[in-house]
Parts: structure tokens; C-alpha cells; sequence
């Protein structure tokens, strides 16, 4: 095995099914908390990466299912032996027409809300994807590496 193959071996896994109701996305702060604590990230690091995860599993229920409660969220959680994390939040729910203006800052189609979500997930992971039909469902890929220290010089 060369060393990228290695570089690219899942560490852990976890997968989660919750139903789409508002009291679960504490329980998938808490659980994506927990998980994330088996890496080298910082609690900073921690809480943000929760709050990404937040954000689009709160997109899927209010946006994707509508408030729905009997639809399901599906997360899988990846640690990557290269020290990174791996997010994938999917919905079968009522998917994005317009991708662009959907990630657009301050951009919501609910009245009353702040459109900052895809802002927050872009700002707090280093890598975001989003990839949704219209009737199908969205899948949301967040991405961080864990930073290596920086050397003390003295
Ligand atoms: N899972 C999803 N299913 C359907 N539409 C979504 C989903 N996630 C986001 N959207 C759309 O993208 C818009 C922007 O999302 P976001 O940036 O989180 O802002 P907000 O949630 O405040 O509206 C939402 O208003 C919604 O129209
Ligand atoms: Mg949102």
C-alpha cells in the first residue's frame, strides 16, 4: 500500500437516521460533538463544525420536508485516517431549483429568515457541496481537515 491509499483510509464511521423533527438537531449536534472529539480538533474547531452540521440537517427539515415529521434526515459521519472529517447530510425532500441564489448569502425563500445557513457551512468547513433535484432531494457534503499544530520556536 502507498502512502495516499493510506492517507485515504477510513479511521471511523457512524451512520444516522433521524426524523425530521426541530428536537433532533440537538441530538445531532451532540452526537457529530462527539464523534469529532476522536480527531485533534480544537473545541473552536468543534463547535463549529456542529454548527455546520446543524444548519444543513435544520435546511433539510424546514426547507427540504417542510416541517414534515415523518420524513427522515440521513447523516454519515467519516474520520479520515489523514485527519479530516467528512459530512454528508441527505434529504429526499423537495430539492433546489436554483443552486446558485440558493447559497447566495441573505438569500432564503422562507420570509423571516436569514439565508446565512450555506454561509455559516462555507465559513466554518473547508469545503462545501451541494448537490440537489428538483422532487429528488438534496445531499450536502461538508469537509474539514484537522490543522497540524503550529511548532512552538522557542
Ligand atoms: N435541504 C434543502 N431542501 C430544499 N431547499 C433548501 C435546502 N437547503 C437549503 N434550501 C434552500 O436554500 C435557501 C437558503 O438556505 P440557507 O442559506 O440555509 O438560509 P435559510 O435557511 O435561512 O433560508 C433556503 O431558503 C431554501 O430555499
Ligand atoms: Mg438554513
Amino acid at each position: 500500500m502507498n502512502v495516499n491509499e493510506k492517507d485515504f483510509r477510513v479511521k471511523n464511521q457512524i451512520r444516522l437516521t433521524i426524523q425530521s423533527r426541530a428536537e433532533n438537531v440537538a441530538f445531532v449536534r451532540a452526537c457529530t460533538a462527539a464523534f469529532a472529539s476522536q480527531m485533534d480538533y480544537t473545541l473552536e474547531e468543534i463547535d463549529e463544525i456542529r454548527l455546520a452540521v446543524s444548519e444543513a440537517v435544520s435546511n433539510s427539515i424546514i426547507h427540504g420536508y417542510k416541517n414534515d415529521p415523518y420524513s427522515q434526515v440521513e447523516l454519515y459521519i467519516t474520520l479520515w485516517e489523514n485527519g479530516g472529517i467528512e459530512i454528508v447530510v441527505e434529504d429526499h425532500g423537495c430539492g433546489i431549483a436554483d443552486l446558485k441564489q440558493a447559497m447566495e448569502p441573505t438569500f432564503s425563500t422562507e420570509p423571516g429568515r436569514m439565508g446565512l445557513g450555506f454561509a455559516f457551512m462555507q465559513s466554518f468547513m473547508d469545503q462545501v457541496e451541494v448537490k440537489s433535484r428538483v422532487g429528488q432531494g438534496t445531499t450536502v457534503i461538508l469537509k474539514r481537515k484537522v490543522r497540524q499544530p503550529v511548532e512552538s520556536k522557542n
